[in-house]
């Protein structure tokens, strides 16, 4: 990471680095259960975050391009990914991945929220509808930021979140990186998303006088992350 950095950003980049060191997701062992249960709760998740929530940051957004990329973003998320997914939406690369390890296509589609999901999206309601959109961007991109490398230690901090993702997954399963496309393409859509959530803040933050209004933002959003990857981890360990 570039020491030239302001000030704010450096806050922020410290905030994501506390939530990688300190999250169990991270930090506990990837099991059948877990990865089975993330596939199921996180393709509706992108879905309820692409389709609603970020959409409603976009919407309350007084910067034109910011807006824009903002939809552009979801779209890629939801309709087509053009760029990195060969034309396909994530989630629907997340479940031809989970048909790899084993799930049926008909269960996944069939899967409904956990509660600890259903709470989260109400928290991130909270936290990205009525807020200003300078926070509300924080929340969009704050999650997609732990996959870039350089936050935690280890492998995390060697490979981001996902490229940890593919390196269990990989062996768990015994997948080829092929096959675990979902997390590879992340490590570069997700640079390119994150970076539009910084960038908005390194232009804007100090002119809204906004500096420490992101940075809580960052950190309660990256709590409710938090609780929903326990909440994965506590209902994968009741799969077989
Ligand atoms: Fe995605």
């Amino acid at each position: 990471m570039a020491s030239n950095k302001t000030r704010v950003i450096a806050r922020m980049d410290r905030v994501v680095n506390d939530f990688v060191a300190r999250c169990r997701y991270f930090r506990e062992p990837m099991t059948r259960g877990r990865a089975k249960m993330f596939v199921m709760q996180h393709r509706l998740n992108t879905r309820q975050r692409n389709s609603v929530l970020k959409l409603k940051v976009a919407t309350n957004c007084t910067d034109w391009d910011t807006r824009i990329r903002i939809i552009q973003a979801c779209s890629e998320e939801v309709i087509a990914d053009h760029e990195h997914g060969g034309g396909r939406p994530h989630w629907q690369i997340l479940e031809d991945l989970g048909v790899r390890i084993g799930l049926d296509r008909a269960a996944i589609r069939r899967a409904r929220p956990l509660p600890s999901t259903r709470l989260c999206w109400a928290a991130w309601e909270g936290l990205m509808a009525n807020r200003h959109w300078l926070e509300g961007i924080v929340a969009n991109t704050c999650a997609e930021r732990a996959n870039i490398p350089g936050y935690g230690k280890g492998r995390i901090r060697k490979a981001g979140w996902f490229g940890l993702e593919r390196h269990r997954w990989g062996r768990l399963f015994k997948l080829s990186d092929d096959e675990l496309e979902f997390f590879e393409l992340h490590e570069a859509a997700d640079i390119a998303h994150s970076n539009q959530g910084w960038r908005a803040v390194e232009r804007f933050a100090k002119q809204y006088h906004m500096e420490d209004a992101v940075v809580a933002a960052c950190e309660q959003n990256l709590n409710v992350w938090e609780h929903y990857l326990d909440g994965i981890a506590a209902a994968g360990d009741q799969l077989r």
